[in-house]
């Protein structure tokens, strides 16, 4: 038998599918809290309204979910990302993303996808491996982990590496080879100076 995979936004899920969405966000945040950071569950509810949360099925089975957040610079932030352990490396990852560029970012004429990753993550790899650039880092808010910037440019050809670009035509009003205009998130953005990427990472 074929496994099936399905992405999608929470809002379109009946009402008794929400309920084991909050526990498995609720989860994710005990397990890999390093990696997610603490949200209250108001914050999923939130952004569940808003249709920013996305969750993966394979085989009618929950294994992962992302969140995300759409500024008005037409950037769309990856706020959480989170495949249950035994179902990563898998590929569930990197459909999410794909969904959230191709059904969220591209309809919206989001142009650009951005995240930060704290440099100790293995997560770093995987924004890689998806044709992500390293653009810089900042301190988190307990100032004890350096924060990787992560971009991608869907009008790139390395978005072709999720399998999509967009075109000049589906996104008239911004002008070709625009560079991106990265917006810092808090003042710390501004406060701490740049580097290169980790060793690790090159
Ligand atoms: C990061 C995470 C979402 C990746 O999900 P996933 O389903 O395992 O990723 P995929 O299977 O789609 O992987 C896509 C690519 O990244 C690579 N990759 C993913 N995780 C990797 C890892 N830990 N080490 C090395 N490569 C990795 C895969 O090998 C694959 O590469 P390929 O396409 O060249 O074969 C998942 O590991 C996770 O939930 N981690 C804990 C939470 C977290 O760190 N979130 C991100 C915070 S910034």
């Amino acid at each position: 038998m074929t496994d099936t995979l399905q992405v999608i936004e929470t809002r379109y899920l009946p009402s008794h599918l929400w309920h084991p969405v909050r526990l498995i966000c609720k989860h994710s945040c005990h397990v890999d809290g390093h990696a997610l950071g603490f949200l209250p569950l108001s914050a999923y509810d939130h952004r569940h309204e808003r249709g920013d949360l996305i969750a993966i099925y394979r085989n009618d089975d929950l294994v992962g979910y992302a969140m995300i957040g759409i500024n008005s610079s037409r950037e769309c932030r990856i706020l959480q990302i989170w495949v249950r352990p035994d179902a990563r490396q898998i590929t569930h990852g990197r459909a999410l993303i794909h969904y959230i560029a191709q059904k969220k970012a591209q309809p919206t004429r989001c142009w650009l996808l951005r995240l930060y990753c704290a440099d100790d993550l293995p997560a770093n790899i995987f924004w890689r491996a998806l044709g992500f650039t390293y653009r810089g880092w900042r301190w988190g808010r307990k100032l004890k982990r350096k924060h990787l910037l992560w971009t991608i440019d869907l009008r790139e050809p390395a978005a072709l590496t999720l399998g999509l670009r967009m075109t000049p035509s589906q996104d008239p009003l911004a002008p070709p080879n625009r560079p991106p205009t990265l917006l810092p998130d808090s003042e710390a953005d501004q406060r701490e100076p740049r580097m290169h990427l980790p060793t690790a990472l090159r």
